[in-house]
Parts: C-alpha cells; structure tokens; sequence
C-alpha cells in the first residue's frame, strides 16, 4: 500500500499566540523569529523594552501580529500584568517559551567562594521565573484545554559546571520541572518539554571574557561531534516543532541541541 505523503500542515502555527520571555535578543529573538516564520503572532516578554519591540517589529514584518511587553520575569506581577494584556490583545496563549535566563559573569565562581547573594539571584532568574511564567500560563491554557510550554534548559543543567553550580542547579531544576509539569498537565492537554542548548554564540557568551578567547572557541567544537559551535538558529527550528502539532505525542522531554556534546576524538579510535 502507498505511504500517504507527510502532511507539512502539521509544522505550521498560524493564528497561534506564543509568548517568548527574553525575546529581545540570542536564542530568545532567534525563536520569536521561527514562530513567526511558522505563522504565529509573537508577544516579547523582555526586561528591555527597546530590544523586546525590536523583535516585535522584526515579527511584524515576517506579516505576524506582535506586542511587545516590559516584563521583568523574576516578578510575579510583571509576569501576570504580561499574561493579561496578551490575553486582552490575542485573545489566548497557546504557546510559552521560557528563555529569559543567563549568568552575570561576575556572578561565577568556584562552589566554595559563591555568594549567597548570587545563589539567590541566580536562582530567580533562572528557575523561579519558569515557576512563575508556567503556572500563570497554565491557568490560562487550562481554560482553554490546549497548550504548549518549552523550557530553555542547559548543558550545564546535565553536566557539571564548576564554575556556576547555581546557575547548573537552576537549569537542572528546570528539566525537573518540565517533567513534574509535563505530568500534571498532560491530562489538560498542555505538553510541556525543554531544549537543552549546548555552545550557542549569542551576545551573552560573547560577554564572557574567556570567550573572547578564540582558542576557547576552537577547543569547545573539537568536544562537539559537529565540530563547530552552535547558533542561535540552531535552536530557533527546534522550538517550532515542539510548539507544532508534528510534537503532538511528545511532552516531559529534555531535547538537547549541543552539536553531538561530548564528543572525545583522541579516545573513540576513528572518530576524527
Ligand atoms: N548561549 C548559550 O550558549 C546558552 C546555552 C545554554 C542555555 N542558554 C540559555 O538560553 C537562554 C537565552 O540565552 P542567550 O545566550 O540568548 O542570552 P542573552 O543574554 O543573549 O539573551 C537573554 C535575553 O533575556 C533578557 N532578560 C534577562 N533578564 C530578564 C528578566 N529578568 N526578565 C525578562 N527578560 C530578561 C535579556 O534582556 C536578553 O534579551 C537563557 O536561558 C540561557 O541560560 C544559553
């Protein structure tokens, strides 16, 4: 018998709303820009306002509908104040990407000699806003009986990190989350996984000082199967298809998109 042909209908988001927190640059920006190709209407939550409405217009002429909203993700009243003028705007929220999330550089150090203050300030904004975007966005979806939440994850949230075990802890926290998530709402119909991105460059790594380093760069593809460093289009397509009805039977997933990580040429014989 013939196979039937692969419907592509099934990648295709239009007349969907996504809300994508930290939108206004790197990854975040990469996928409000994906959606948009896919035909969703874009809401950019993001702490700055000049490069959240950036993006917003960048959407707009890929022919979608977007707003931009000053949104501080660590703050519970920011992020439903957010919520209800999306909602006012589109009308639902089908679609969550939390992204908004990163480490000061100053932030880092070895275990022992972390800040308590840097502990906390890392966890909320890497793992408390997940907490507070998903369940505000959960209460909406609930009501509508549909829905999808996709987690920005880590590397650092699989593998050690020595010099930001808050910032690993967090992310690790966060796959933990998409799967306690995914479990309470599957029977809502809301799926909820995680991309788990490895070396990206993004305006954030290349404001780590050791990343200015070329060498750096070099070193970390040779650890990469692909043997280049990832960018942020790299993730941007993968977040479509979570969102898509293609994903329709995936949820409380951990997806990593680190270029095959880690890869060890000198002791897999053949490798290179
Ligand atoms: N770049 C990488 O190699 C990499 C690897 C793994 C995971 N990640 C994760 O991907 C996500 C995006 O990383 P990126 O490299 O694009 O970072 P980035 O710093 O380039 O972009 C982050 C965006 O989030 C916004 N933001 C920061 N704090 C916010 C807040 N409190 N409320 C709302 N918006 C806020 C920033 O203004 C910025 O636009 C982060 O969660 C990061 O931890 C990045």
């Amino acid at each position: 018998m013939e196979k039937p042909d692969t419907d592509l209908s099934m990648f295709e988001l239009t007349g969907l709303t996504a809300v994508v927190t930290g939108g206004g640059r790197g990854i975040g920006r990469s996928i409000c820009l994906s959606l948009a190709r896919a035909g969703a209407n874009i809401v950019v939550a993001e702490i700055n306002p000049e490069t959240g409405q950036k993006t917003a217009e960048e959407t707009e002429k890929l022919g979608r509908r977007s707003l931009s909203v000053k949104t501080d993700v660590r703050r519970k009243d920011d992020v439903r104040s957010m919520f209800e003028k999306a909602v006012d705007v589109f009308g639902s929220i089908d679609i969550l990407v939390n992204n908004a999330g990163g480490a000061d550089p100053m932030e880092m150090a070895p275990p022992l000699s972390l800040t308590e203050e840097s502990w906390d300030s890392i966890i909320r904004l890497n793992l408390k806003s997940v907490f507070l975007c998903s369940q505000a966005a959960a209460e909406i979806m609930i009501g509508q009986h549909r829905g999808v939440i996709i987690n920005v994850a880590s590397l650092s949230g699989v593998f050690h990190f020595t010099q930001g075990m808050h910032y690993g802890a967090a992310k690790a926290g966060v796959i933990n989350m998409t799967r306690t998530l995914a479990a309470c709402l599957g029977p809502k119909n809301i799926r909820v996984n995680a991309l788990v991105p490895g070396f990206i460059v993004t305006d954030y790594t290349n404001e780590l000082t050791y990343d200015h380093h070329e060498d750096m760069a070099a070193l970390r593809s040779r650890f990469v199967a692909l043997q280049r460093l990832g960018e942020p289009d790299d993730v941007g397509g993968v977040a479509v298809f979570l969102a898509s009805e293609a994903a329709r039977y995936i949820t409380g997933q951990a997806i990593m998109i680190d270029g095959g990580f880690p890869h060890f040429p000198e002791i897999v014989p053949g490798s290179e």
